[in-house]
């Protein structure tokens, strides 16, 4: 029998003794609807303020540290020191709402659209494309890999100017962090590629200049969490054995939590471990051994699921379309209300969501991605 069989609405201390007041989090999830100069719009912090009441933690989109990381149209920016009043007016949307705001840091290295990148500019560890269709990437230079590892330590500092709680590194879903990691992504021969030991220099030296700033901006209270993508489909690449090896040294990193990105929390590993019936989730919570705080994620849908989510002794639960859905979802399981919770979108009801007009149309036009669509 699992004994960590955690309370969803049980509070949460950090190691660095910041309390969540309970264990769901808002998992981070991009909008497309900042305004034009790259500040946040008003229709994205009344999303944000619909969805941060009864979590104990919101992670937002990702924002990009440099000029050629912008990743999505209409992206919220944090590459300059004027971009600080409007992500304090984020913070502020979320923290007074009751939750605790992270920041969600990025590069989106050959994931960036061509048009979004200045000159075009497309860069990665190596020049392999996103896919067959796309450009292939220019391989970054070790002096401007430096830069980058730079940026991720100045947005950092903006982050803690604009009063967030924290930040949370994303190193996942196929962006630069990963293609870093990656042994699809990643044919360099330097020492940012080559073993596995190697392709982790990039993920970990973003770590350690973002923990320096914090070090020397923040006070201890300045939560810093790390997102990782467990697996990747192409061969080469990530398997769950090598994320295994690399989430033994994050665990050592002293960092608040690590964040699995999962779009089924009950997920099977796939390959690089012995037993493929046994869960990504069970994989990781074993290496870890509770030496860090772990999120999961993934297609909790239903009160039901998030209880069995729980069993597996998870620590922190993040919701992302659910929260999109049916904004009071944590509300309604927290007074037992479960069978009033939404599971599909319901296309009418857009404004009632408060969902900004760019998101909505992503959702509505992207069948499969939403229940419902
Ligand atoms: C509209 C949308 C935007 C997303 N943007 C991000 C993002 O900016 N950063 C990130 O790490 N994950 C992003 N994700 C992935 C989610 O954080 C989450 O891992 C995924 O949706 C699975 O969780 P869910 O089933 O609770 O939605 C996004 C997902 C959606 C649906």
């Amino acid at each position: 029998m699992n004994t960590n069989n955690h309370d969803m609405f049980s509070p949460l201390t950090f190691k660095n003794g910041v309390e969540l007041k309970n264990r769901l989090v808002m998992a981070p999830m991009t909008h497309y609807s900042s305004n034009p100069d790259g500040t946040v719009s008003d229709e994205e912090i009344s999303y944000y303020a619909r969805r941060s009441k009864d979590v104990g933690m919101v992670i937002t989109a990702t924002t990009y540290v440099t000029p050629n990381g912008k990743g999505f149209p209409n992206q919220f920016s944090a590459v300059e020191d004027n971009m600080v009043p409007s992500l304090s007016k984020l913070a502020k949307g979320i923290q007074d709402e009751g939750a605790k705001a992270i920041l969600q840091i990025f590069h989106g290295g050959k994931m960036c659209p061509l048009s979004l990148v200045p000159d075009g500019d497309v860069v990665s560890a190596s020049d392999i494309p996103a896919n067959s269709e796309a450009v292939k990437p220019r391989p970054l230079k070790e002096a401007e890999i430096e830069e980058i590892i730079e940026a991720f330590g100045e947005t950092t500092r903006r982050a803690i100017e604009a009063g967030y709680d924290g930040v949370e590194i994303h190193g996942a879903n196929g962006y630069l962090i990963q293609q870093f990691f990656s042994p699809y992504s990643n044919r360099r021969e330097d020492r940012f590629g080559g073993s596995l030991e190697k392709r982790m220099t990039f993920p970990l030296a973003v770590i350690d200049k973002v923990q320096s700033v914090v070090a020397e901006h923040a006070d201890e209270s300045f939560i810093v969490g790390y997102r990782f993508s467990p697996e990747e489909p192409e061969t080469p690449g990530i398997t769950m054995g090598e994320t295994l090896k690399f989430v033994d040294v994050l665990a050592e990193k002293k960092l608040d939590y690590l964040h699995v990105s999962l779009m089924s929390f009950f997920s099977n590993a796939r390959r690089g471990v012995e037993d493929l019936n046994k869960m990504r989730i069970s994989y990781l919570l074993e290496t870890i051994d509770n030496r860090v705080p772990l999120i999961g994620v993934g297609s909790i849908y239903t009160a039901e699921d998030a209880k069995k989510a729980f069993e597996t002794g998870i620590p922190l639960l993040a919701l992302g379309r659910e929260l999109i859905i049916d904004p009071d979802w944590v509300e309604k399981v927290a007074e037992g209300r479960d069978d009033e919770i939404i599971t599909e979108i319901h296309k009418e009801k857009q404004e009632e969501l408060v969902v900004p007009d760019p998101l909505w149309k992503v959702i509505i036009h992207t069948p499969g991605w939403f229940p419902g669509v």
